[in-house]
């Protein structure tokens, strides 16, 4: 099977919040964003996987900045690891000021989707190639944040989580 790059994934996209998407701060509702970012990964993942994808798991989401009305919200997302048939999806969440030059990064999503084939089952993706000094540190530390989630998830006992265990072995 062939492999693939991060970047052949690569999916931007990118809005305006309007008023009626805000919350009582009149900033961006997380419910919104959420959504926006849950369609750019599953883009991203479908690019990767060349097959239909469907979330698997939410991994870790933060709101680190508000996002005020009005903002152009850009989100990027690109596949960081696969494994079988799942394959790990950050999106990360940028506001963009074009009459200031200004990009603010305003937080980060991790997702975990899986490749299904005509008969819905799971489907085998290409490995993935990271390039970039951030991709292969995403890609590096993907086994852990997969193995925590399927703990989570009620997948994976933990004493069977062994590169979790290196983790907590070094705190
Ligand atoms: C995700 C789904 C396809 C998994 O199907 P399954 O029959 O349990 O298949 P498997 O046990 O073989 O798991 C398939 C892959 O998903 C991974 N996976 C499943 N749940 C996971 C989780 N919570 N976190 C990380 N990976 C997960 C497995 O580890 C496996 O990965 P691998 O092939 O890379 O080793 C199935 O649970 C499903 O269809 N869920 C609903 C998805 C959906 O509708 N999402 C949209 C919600 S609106």
């Amino acid at each position: 099977m062939k492999t693939k790059t991060p970047s052949e994934s690569k999916t931007v996209m990118t809005t305006m919040v309007l008023t009626n998407e805000t919350n009582v701060y009149n900033n961006m509702f997380g419910g919104d964003l959420l959504s926006l970012m849950d369609r750019a990964c599953a883009i991203a993942a479908q690019r990767h996987a060349e097959a239909p994808v469907v979330t698997a798991s939410v991994n870790h989401v933060s709101f680190s900045l508000p996002i005020p009305a009005g903002s152009i919200v850009e989100v990027t997302a690109k596949v960081s690891k696969s494994f079988g048939s799942s394959m790990e999806v950050f999106a990360d969440v940028w506001i963009d000021d074009p009459l200031n030059q200004i990009r603010t990064k305003t937080n980060e999503g991790i997702y975990t989707f899986v490749a299904l084939d005509e008969d819905r089952k799971p489907k085998k993706v290409p490995e993935l190639i990271p390039e970039t000094e951030e991709e292969m540190l995403r890609h590096k530390g993907a086994q852990q944040r997969r193995e925590l989630s399927l703990i989570l998830s009620g997948r994976l006992n933990p004493s069977d989580a062994h590169e979790l265990k290196k983790l907590l072995g070094k705190i």
